[in-house]
Order: C-alpha cells, then structure tokens, then sequence
C-alpha cells in the first residue's frame, strides 16, 4: 500500500493492475556492510529509472526506513517526471499533524528542517503547514470546556457543476421536497438542542453547508434560522452560512441572515474568468459575484469568505492569478483556496472528459496564493489534502488575523463533537481525550432523509450512549 501511495504522488488517479506491462516498481530494501541500502526499479511507459542508496539507520526505527525508501523512490521517479511532489514523501498523514508532531517537540526552525530534508515537502508547503499549525493551535486554545458544533446539511442546488460530487438536488422533482425536508429538519435540530442540553455542552459553532443554503428563498431561510435562534444561544456562537453561488444570493436573503444573527457567509465564486465559469458549468458570472459581495459588504457581516479552486480545466495560471487578486481587492476576511480534485461522482469524472495525471500546473498557483495571501495579512490556519487531486495538492483556508472559522479547524482537527442535521451530514462524536471519534450517518439523500418507515430521525439515545461510552462531557 505504501508503494502504491508513493506512485500516487506523481500519478494522482492511477490505477493498479497486475496487467501492467507498461509500468512497473520494483522496491527492495536491505542490509549490507552495516548499512541500510535501498534499490528503486522504476518503468514508466518507455522510460526506466534505477536508484540504489544506502544510509545507517540507527535501531531501524519504522518510521526512518520508510522515509528512506520514500526519498529513494522520489530520487529515481524525478528522473522521470523531472520533479519532486510538492508534499514531497508525506502520504496519509494531515499535514497540520505532520507539522505539530515536529513543532511542539523541536521547535519551528527545526520543524522546518525535517518537513522539508526529511519529507522532502517544498519549503513553501512546510511554511503553509506549519504556519496553520500554530494558527489553529492558537484557536483551539481558546474554546471553551465541554465544547460541540452543530452542522445542518441543505442538498440543494440550483444546477450542477461539472466538477462537484457533493450530494446536491437540482431537479425540479427533488427541489419540490424542500418544504418537507425542512420541516424535518427542524425537528432534528430540537432532538440536538434537548442532547446538548442534557449533556450540558457548549454550543462552540453552527454551519450551515451544502449544497448551496441560500437556495432557499426568504420565507424558508427565516423560518430555518429562527427555528436556530429559539433552541440555540446563536448570540455567543460562530455562526456561519455558506450561502454559496452568488446566483441565489439577493439583498433581502442577506438581510434575513444577518437579522438572524449569522456573522460570517460565504460567497463562492471559484473563478472570476466567466469561460471558466461557464466551461465548468456555474451558472453565475463574475459580475454578479461582485454584486452579491458589495450586498454582503452593505449588509455588514463580521466574515465574509471567498472560495477559489486552483487548477480548474481550462483555467491558466494567469487566470489564477487574476481570480485571486480579483477576489483580494475586494478584502473578504476569509478566502480558501482548493486544488482541484477529479471527484468520483462529478461529471468530469463520469464523461472521462479531464485528465488531471502529470499536470503540475497548479502548485504554481497555489504556491503563488500562499505567498500573496501572507505577504498581504492573510494567515493560513486550516488545510487538508484529499486523494485525487491534480498535484497531489491541498486546501487551504486564509484569514486575517481573528477572523479565523472556528467551524473548519474543528471539523478537519476532529477536536470536539459535531452534531450532523440533514442528508448527508455525519455526526462525529470525539471522546474527551480525543483519542477515537464515533460516527453517525445520516440517510445520503434527501428522499432518504423523509422517508420516516427507513429513517427516524436524530437518533438521541445512540448519541447519549456514545458520548457517555467515551465520557466525552462531564469534565473539565
Ligand atoms: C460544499 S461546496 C459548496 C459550495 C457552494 N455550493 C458553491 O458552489 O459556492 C464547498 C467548496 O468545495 C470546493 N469544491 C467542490 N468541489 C470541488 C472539486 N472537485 N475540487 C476542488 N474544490 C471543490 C469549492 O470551492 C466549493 O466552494
Ligand atoms: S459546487 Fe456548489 S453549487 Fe456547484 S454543484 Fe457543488 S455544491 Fe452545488
């Protein structure tokens, strides 16, 4: 498995076949003259590479001979491809774990040191890692005892976008089941307030996520948030909606949001290139994202966010480059930056119409994003990496200092229980030492979701049990 990660780092979405006469590694690890040697075979198409290097490993830790063979096989694969994966050797693991496990025991100089000979991770991509360690380590620090989130899941989008896999209604049919999945919702979100309740937790954050949220129109969004308001002490919780594509985005909803008490939104517009928009199907255009931000701006959110996707098909890195300044001059607090991942489920993966393998295009672009966004005030403090993604890239949410989401750290650092509403939302509950993380899923799709013979609703009992199993509250 780990070979086959290793090949991963160059070939993101390569498949393995013991048919293959095209390609092939050949990895042999051993013990000569006192000396760990490492030889690497490696077959690309017509191209073959061999690597032999040896080194003494004192007690031939695990972790130090696996480096070994990794760094041997990126000697002998950047022959081939002719560079070293931006991550360099580091697979499996978040960065932001990677980067804390060296931090708090040497240090950041030396953390750096061994992310980037060790790991071979490019000094940029060790400064972003490091830099949303300490970041994140700084917010965390600050929550309160028994703490909780909550997040509510609304599926539903106006359209599809080529590139998207997240489970998103966009048929008239499925739209028309709002109402009721709205009403079923609210009485989930009345299950999760007698919990916390009864557990004495404290409400840390709510998201409400999607799909796109601002789908729904005034009458529903104030129905919903009022719902919030009366089972949940909103005043003194991050309350975030990612009202998502500014296409469904009017004055009058932002006004229900704020009234409400929702002090950070989203506004997405991936790209400020309208062909990009429209080759990946996003039925909005740069024009209208500024309209939806300036609303916002009137409207007068604490946060706002911009969503950028590095290495969109057809999107060069001038037009990166151009989205995110474009996106800065317009000074939201938050802008995160995805890489383009090749989603299972989303068109371009069905069509077979986007191959992401060998192109490195975007680590220019997220390299450029890192460096722009710091060098102007923005932080990086949470990042993730998901598999498929051109570069083998990552994540990465930048915000001005304070302005940091307390939701994103929490859900990508599991540090506290999450309660899931809706289709497709995941209720994680973490024991309080942090040690394992309980899941509950809810019923995918909204149909699923409503129908009461398959599915009954926010399941108390299992969640009490679980927190209790894990004594995940209760304590200081
Ligand atoms: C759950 S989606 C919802 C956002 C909202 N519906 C919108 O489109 O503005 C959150 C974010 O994930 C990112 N995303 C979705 N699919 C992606 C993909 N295939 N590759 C990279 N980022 C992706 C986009 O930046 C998107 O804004
Ligand atoms: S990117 Fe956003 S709007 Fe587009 S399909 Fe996915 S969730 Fe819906």
């Amino acid at each position: 498995m780990y070979y086959q990660s290793l090949v991963l780092l160059y070939l993101p979405c390569e498949k393995f076949g013991a048919d293959d006469t095209e390609n092939s590694l050949y990895i042999k690890a051993f013990i000569k003259d006192g000396y760990n040697h490492v030889y690497v075979r490696l077959k690309v198409g017509d191209k073959l590479s061999e690597v032999t290097d040896k080194k003494i490993i004192n007690n031939s830790q695990y972790a130090d001979m696996k480096n070994f063979i990794g760094r041997t096989f990126v000697k002998c694969a950047e022959k081939i491809f002719g560079f070293v994966p931006p991550w360099g050797i580091s697979t499996g693991v978040k960065p932001v774990k990677l980067a804390r496990m060296f931090v708090n025991s040497y240090g950041k100089d030396e953390a750096m040191r061994i992310l980037t000979d060790e790991y071979l991770i490019s000094r940029s991509k060790a400064k972003t890692a490091i830099d949303a360690c300490i970041n994140e380590d700084k917010v965390v620090s600050q929550l309160n005892s028994n703490p909780c989130s909550l997040y509510v899941s609304i599926p539903f989008c106006p359209s599809k976008c080529n590139y998207c896999s997240f489970v998103s209604c966009t048929t008239p049919r499925l739209l028309s089941l709002i109402p009721a999945y709205l009403e079923k919702v609210k009485k989930e979100l009345s299950a999760v307030s007698e919990l916390i309740k009864s557990c004495s937790l404290k409400l840390e954050s709510i998201y409400i996520g999607g799909g796109t949220p601002a789908i729904l129109d005034e009458c529903q969004t104030e129905d919903l948030l009022c719902c919030i308001n009366s089972f949940f002490d909103v005043k003194n919780t991050e309350f975030t909606f990612e009202a998502g594509r500014p296409d469904c985005i009017t004055y009058e909803k932002l006004c229900v949001l704020k009234n409400m008490g929702v002090e950070r939104v989203s506004i997405n517009t991936q790209t400020t290139n309208d062909e990009v928009l429209k080759s990946v199907g996003r039925v909005h255009t740069y024009k209208q994202y500024l309209k939806s931000m300036e609303m916002a701006k009137n409207v007068g959110f604490k946060c706002i966010n911009t969503d950028l996707i590095a290495g969109l098909p057809d999107e060069s890195y001038d037009s990166f480059v151009k989205s995110l300044k474009d996106v800065h001059s317009l000074e939201p607090e938050n802008i995160t930056v995805h890489a383009f991942t090749l989603k299972k489920s989303s068109q371009y993966r069905i069509n077979s119409s986007v191959d992401i393998r060998r192109d490195m295009s975007a680590k220019y672009m997220t390299d450029f994003a890192a460096e722009f966004l710091c060098e102007r005030g923005y932080l990086p403090y949470y990042m993730y990496r998901q598999k498929n993604t051109i570069g083998n890239l990552d994540n990465v949410g930048y915000a001005k200092s304070g302005f940091e989401s307390i939701y994103n750290i929490i859900m990508m650092g599991e540090y506290h229980t999450v309660f899931g509403v809706g289709a497709g939302s995941v209720t994680k509950i973490v024991s309080q030492d942090k040690s394992h993380v309980d899941r509950i899923f809810s019923p995918k799709y909204p149909y699923e979701f409503l129908d009461d013979s398959k599915y009954s609703g926010f399941d108390i009992n299992k969640c009490q049990g679980l927190l209790k199993k894990g004594d995940s509250f209760g304590k200081e």
